[in-house]
């Protein structure tokens, strides 16, 4: 089942947990006057999250729905959203319109978003941040200054059932939770979005996985990972690379001219 709350400003929290997988799947919704849909959740949620919505508002009347990469959990019911909403627009970064729906079995409308485009819903103004490469190459994150929140997809993830609204750190779970997927190939474009993330000073960071975070926890989780080990050290969801288990397993290995 999809549990609805809101959380601030017409921004709606739409998750399902999957115990197997001890990780919770969120949407958000932003009910205005041009309503936004951040991640759709995966091919197979469909109907549960199109339920959802309607406790807030009719799904037609959605007018963009925004993918911040593309994997199942972000894109998979992108095709039925924006087919079922007449007004609905695909919003993505532009390397991500590039790469992954041209030549695609995607025939709608697409808006390829740059670092600082906004989309302007009415009461809330979406300005959008390209972050490559933190997680994938056509990763972005969205910003709303309405509400002071930022939406991070999978950058300040909880595992395990968590309330909409987070008051502990978990931190280090978080970073055990990234080593353990093998989510981030490297720390750098990370640590800069981090960065970022901290000039920003958001009230909310809503990640796609997890409960939402107060902008007060938030120094918590940016000190996890300025601290702690969270990249791909030979491990995808939990499973050892055998490649890995007598080779390197930290740090960036130099190139021939580096060394
Ligand atoms: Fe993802
Ligand atoms: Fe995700």
């Amino acid at each position: 089942m999809t549990r609805v709350d809101h959380l601030t400003g017409g921004i709606y929290r739409l998750s399902t947990y999957a115990a197997a997988k001890r990780l919770s799947f969120n949407q958000f919704l932003i009910d205005d006057d041009a309503p936004a849909l951040i991640h759709t959740g995966t091919f197979p949620m469909y109907d549960d999250i199109r339920a959802a919505i309607t406790q807030v508002l009719d799904g037609k009347r959605l007018r963009y729905i925004i993918v911040p990469h593309f994997e199942a959990d972000e894109c998979g019911g992108m095709g039925r959203f924006v087919g079922e909403a007449t007004q609905a627009v695909l919003a993505c970064s532009l390397v991500g319109a590039r790469i992954n729906l041209q030549q695609w079995d995607y025939n709608g409308p697409v808006h390829g978003m740059q670092d600082g485009d906004v989309l302007d819903l009415g009461r809330h103004k979406l300005r959008f941040w390209e972050t490559p490469h933190v997680h994938h190459w056509d990763s972005m994150m969205v910003a709303v200054e309405t509400t002071g929140s930022l939406f991070p997809a999978d950058l300040f993830i909880q595992p395990n059932e968590q309330p909409p609204v987070v008051e502990e750190d978990l931190g280090a779970d978080m970073c055990q939770w990234y080593r353990s997927a093998g989510l981030f190939g490297g720390s750098e474009p990370v640590l800069r979005v981090v960065d970022r993330t901290e000039r920003l000073a958001p009230n909310w960071v809503h990640p796609m996985h997890g409960g939402s975070l107060p902008g007060k926890l938030l120094p918590r989780y940016i000190a996890a990972l300025r601290t702690q080990p969270f990249t791909f050290d030979g491990h995808l969801f939990c499973r050892q690379l055998p490649d890995w288990v007598e080779g390197r397993t930290t740090g960036d290995r130099q190139s021939p001219a580096q060394r």
